[in-house]
């Protein structure tokens, strides 16, 4: 369900949020819900996502400037921080939504990973993390109490087949999160991952059998799959002061889908499955 009563839940705040590619994105919903409570944000995306321009029209609804920003390259992740601080002051919020693999666009099993690819995948989901959070160190970027959110998958934490070297991406993306929080606790400042169930984004589209985890997730949820928006509005809580003492986690939003072993559906699913079978 979308929200649309605003709560002013991050008036005045300041932010930068990444990866909006079009209207599914995650990041395009959280953009929207940072509007709609009260918040002010720098865009951004890869130069070659740009092109398609959507982002301008999120740019145009929300008030908010885009500055292109390849997040492997350390100098494009400086100069986005000098701009965005030049432009806010600095900042209370950071939404990293960036992930993609190579290899996963390439169909490679993860027991046939190329090498090179896998490095692209790292870099691009991981430790690009860890470069915006070096460079907003570097900087002095982030005001006292500032929150920082990595979106994340339970591929770090099991395996999903089809989601190959991703799942080894999330891994590293968690950990870096939880290496920044305990460093930056001392600033009043909270980096957390946010594993958010399977969304039919650009992104969750691009991987085979997506489809399946997603039937198979929604399912299994007690509350069903939660939809971007409804990520974005659980972003809007973690970016909002009354979160102040939460950091170095890794929060699930997957309707339960984490803790339940065994749903009614599912159960009944399978023996119907079996009894076919024997007819
Ligand atoms: N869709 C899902 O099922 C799902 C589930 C859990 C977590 N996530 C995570 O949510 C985040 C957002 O994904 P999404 O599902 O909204 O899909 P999306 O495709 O809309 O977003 C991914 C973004 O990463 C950006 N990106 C890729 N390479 C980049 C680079 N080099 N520099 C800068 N940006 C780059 C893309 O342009 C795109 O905007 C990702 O981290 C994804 O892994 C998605």
């Amino acid at each position: 369900m979308t929200q649309t009563t605003s709560h002013n839940l991050l008036k005045g705040k300041k932010g930068l949020i990444f990866g909006a590619l079009d209207e599914r994105s995650i990041a395009w919903r959280v953009a929207l819900a940072c509007d709609r409570e009260g918040a002010s944000f720098t865009l951004t995306n890869a130069p070659i996502a740009l092109r398609f321009g959507a982002l301008d029209k999120l740019a145009e609804e929300t008030g908010s400037q885009v500055v292109p920003c390849d997040v492997t390259d350390y100098k494009q992740v400086q100069d986005l921080i000098d701009t965005a601080v030049d432009k806010h002051g600095k900042l209370d919020f950071i939404l990293h939504a960036v992930g993609m693999s190579p290899n996963i666009r390439k169909g490679n099993d993860y027991t046939r990973l190329n090498y090179k690819l896998l490095q692209h995948t790292l870099e691009i989901s991981a430790i690009s993390l860890h470069k915006v959070l070096q460079a907003c160190v570097e900087k002095d970027a982030l005001n006292n109490g500032a929150s920082v959110i990595a979106l994340s998958y339970i591929g770090a934490q099991r395996v999903f087949s089809k989601y190959a070297d991703m799942n080894d991406a999330k891994a590293l993306l968690e950990s870096i999160a939880r290496n920044f929080g305990s460093r930056l606790g001392g600033k009043g400042i909270r980096v957390n991952s946010v594993s958010q169930g399977p969304t039919k984004t650009s992104a969750g589209s691009g991987i085979r059998g997506f489809d399946a985890m997603y039937d198979f997730a929604e399912k299994l949820s007690p509350l069903g799959n939660p939809t971007a928006d409804e990520c974005a509005d659980y972003c809007v809580t973690l970016f909002s002061d009354l979160t102040r003492k939460v950091t170095m986690q890794n929060l699930f939003h997957d309707g339960g889908f984490s803790t339940n072993g065994i749903s009614e559906q599912l159960i009944f699913d399978l023996a119907e499955l079996s009894a076919s079978k024997e007819e």
